[in-house]
């Protein structure tokens, strides 16, 4: 192969982590993902009219699950990966949608697991369907896992994911660490008025629990477009909320592209994460790059553009003309978000279509 073996931008980023959506398809309805439910509607209501005006139909989706000839099949999935792999892309982390409703999703994950050049397996999941495959999914390969918790209180859960289903959940987080898919992350997005007086008792659960406990900041991503900055907890202000219950330790940064800043609580591994990219932006050191579930890269959650490697995949390109696509998209990465400029607009797609 000729050129430079890396995938590097023209902001001098070098790309390492690939993160691949396998489904548009989901069973939660994240308040801050796909809210189709009246509590979402209400709770939005007061900052962005326009979101209750145009009413969610609970249940009914902003827009249909794209037909099963859209989607990759693991086959085209995983030459993506090896041509990124050949570039010294070595983290991959499995997305959706939720992940665990693709069917034979440890197929998928064996095969990636066997790519020697992959250091990195890792996938996101809201943990519904995590005790029905877990074994499974360790046997196959998967390194560790990160499960969605934004609530401890089962009627706040049921607000914030439109389903009644945290004792699954808690379940899914117990039997994670229980077989090692370790360091176990564990996520949480904090609106204000929502779950932000959650906040300590969410850290005490990461101490309890001897896991990370990552606290988010929401990110204009939501299919109702509701998203606003008053709904925004900033990552100091969870910080400081923390911190006046437990003493934190700063933990040094392994590596520059690390999206949160890591605190210690004290005890074994239980660990605060703050990611703040609405008022911390980490911009300028992404190593990351997205495939979408049909085919598109995108260079930046917040991209206008993708990049369609689905016809490329299926007209037979050989690897050469793969991996000189994938380079010339690289290129085109954007320097960073623009959330915090007067002219930003909200992309077209929800976190539910690109992967967290
Ligand atoms: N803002 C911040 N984080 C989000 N996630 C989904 N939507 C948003 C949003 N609007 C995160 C959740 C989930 C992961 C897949 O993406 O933490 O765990
Ligand atoms: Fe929630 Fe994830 Fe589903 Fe979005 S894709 S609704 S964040 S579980």
């Amino acid at each position: 192969m000729s050129g430079p073996s890396v995938l590097l931008d023209t902001h001098n980023r070098v790309i390492r982590d690939l993160r691949i959506s396998i489904t548009d398809r989901c069973n939660f309805n994240c308040i801050y993902c796909l809210p189709e439910t009246e509590e979402a509607a209400n709770l939005f209501q007061s900052v962005a009219p326009e979101a209750k005006s145009s009413a969610p139909v609970p249940g009914k989706l902003p827009y249909p699950w794209k037909p099963r000839s859209q989607i990759l099949s693991f086959e085209e999935i995983v030459r993506v990966i090896q041509v990124a792999a050949s570039f010294g892309v070595d983290k991959i982390r499995i997305t959706g949608g939720e992940p665990l409703l693709r069917r034979g999703i440890e197929s998928l994950i064996s095969q990636i697991a066997a790519i020697d050049l992959i250091r990195d397996l890792s996938l996101t999941t809201n943990g519904t369907h995590f005790p029905r495959l877990a074994k499974r999914l360790k046997e196959a390969g998967l390194g560790r896992v990160t499960i969605s918790l934004d609530s401890l209180d089962r009627d706040n859960f049921k607000k914030i994911t439109g389903h009644d289903r945290l004792a699954e959940v808690l379940k899914s987080i117990c039997l994670a660490k229980s077989i090692g898919l370790t360091p176990l992350k564990v996520n949480a997005v904090i609106i204000r008025g929502l779950n932000d007086h959650e906040i300590v008792r969410l850290a005490k659960f990461a101490l309890d629990e001897d896991i990370v406990m990552r606290f988010i900041e929401f990110m204009p991503l939501d299919s109702r477009k509701a998203w606003c900055r008053d709904h925004v907890v900033s990552g100091s202000e969870i910080l400081r909320q923390i911190q006046s219950k437990y003493p934190l330790t700063r933990l040094p940064v392994a590596n520059p592209s690390e999206t949160s800043t890591r605190w210690s609580l004290g005890r074994g591994a239980a660990e605060v994460g703050i990611i703040a990219p609405v008022t911390q932006p980490f911009c300028g050191d992404c190593n990351r790059i997205r495939l979408t579930a049909d085919g598109k890269i995108r260079t930046c959650l917040f991209s206008h553009h993708e990049h369609d490697l689905k016809p490329s995949l299926r007209k037979g390109s050989d690897t050469a003309e793969l991996a000189a696509r994938l380079q010339q998209i690289v290129l085109k990465k954007e320097p960073g978000h623009r959330i915090n400029e007067a002219d930003f607009v909200q992309p077209a797609r929800t976190m539910s279509l690109i992967g967290g």
